[in-house]
């Protein structure tokens, strides 16, 4: 998507331990408009799904999940990173670690937000190590719920989540995926070209 890729060539930082820092647009600050734009290719790339619920996981993903949700004009669930006060067991409940910051946690989904009936579309902001979008499609398999795939706004080519996840048979849809930021510079992987 070449306003995401202009948007992180702009305003991304290439910090240390190969971490793309896009708080002024994603993690911090937002960019509504580049949002909108997010959620209606993520539309657009599942459109044919029969997507019934969008499922995210707090707190980076709400935002790019919401706009998505709109488009298909359905719910959207996040998983949370804590057991709410209010949990009971009626949860599913997989366990997410995080080799970057090198924690685990037990993310849940009340059992009424997600159903049988229905056919989700997982989106996050980042995809690293693939161990978060793992953990929601483990909860979709907890609930007997069809995956139509997973959406990512940033896809860290070089690191092992993108293949973990086709690797198992999920559709994945990036919308910029990042190469390398090796020397402090963002390089994108070459979109394939069209000719006419
Ligand atoms: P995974 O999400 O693919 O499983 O990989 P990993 O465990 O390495 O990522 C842990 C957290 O770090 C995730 O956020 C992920 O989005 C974020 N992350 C990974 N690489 C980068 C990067 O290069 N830049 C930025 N900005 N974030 C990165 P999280 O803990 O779920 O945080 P949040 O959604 O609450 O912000």
């Amino acid at each position: 998507m070449r306003e995401l890729q202009e948007k992180i060539r702009q305003e991304g930082i290439v910090l240390p331990n190969n971490v793309l820092k896009v708080d002024s647009f994603i993690n911090h600050q937002m960019d509504p408009k580049l949002m909108k734009k997010i959620g209606e290719e993520f539309a657009k790339r599942f459109e044919n799904e029969g997507i019934t619920k969008i499922l995210t996981i707090e707190s980076s993903g709400i935002a790019p999940a919401i706009m998505t949700a709109l488009e298909f004009d359905v719910p959207v669930v996040f998983a949370r990173k804590r057991k709410p006060l209010t949990a009971s067991d009626h949860l599913y409940c997989s366990s997410v670690y995080s080799y970057t910051k090198q924690e685990t946690n037990e993310i849940t989904v009340s059992k009424d937000y997600l159903l049988q009936s229905d056919t989700v579309l997982i989106i996050d902001d980042f995809l690293a190590n693939g161990q978060a979008a793992l953990g929601l499609i483990d909860l979709a398999r907890q609930a007997g719920a069809k995956v139509a795939g997973v959406g990512i706004v940033i896809e860290k080519s070089f690191q092992e989540g993108a293949d973990l996840i086709t690797a198992k048979g999920f559709r994945l849809e990036s919308l910029a995926r990042i190469e390398s930021l090796e020397n402090g510079e963002v390089s994108f992987k070459t979109e394939e070209c069209v000719s006419i």
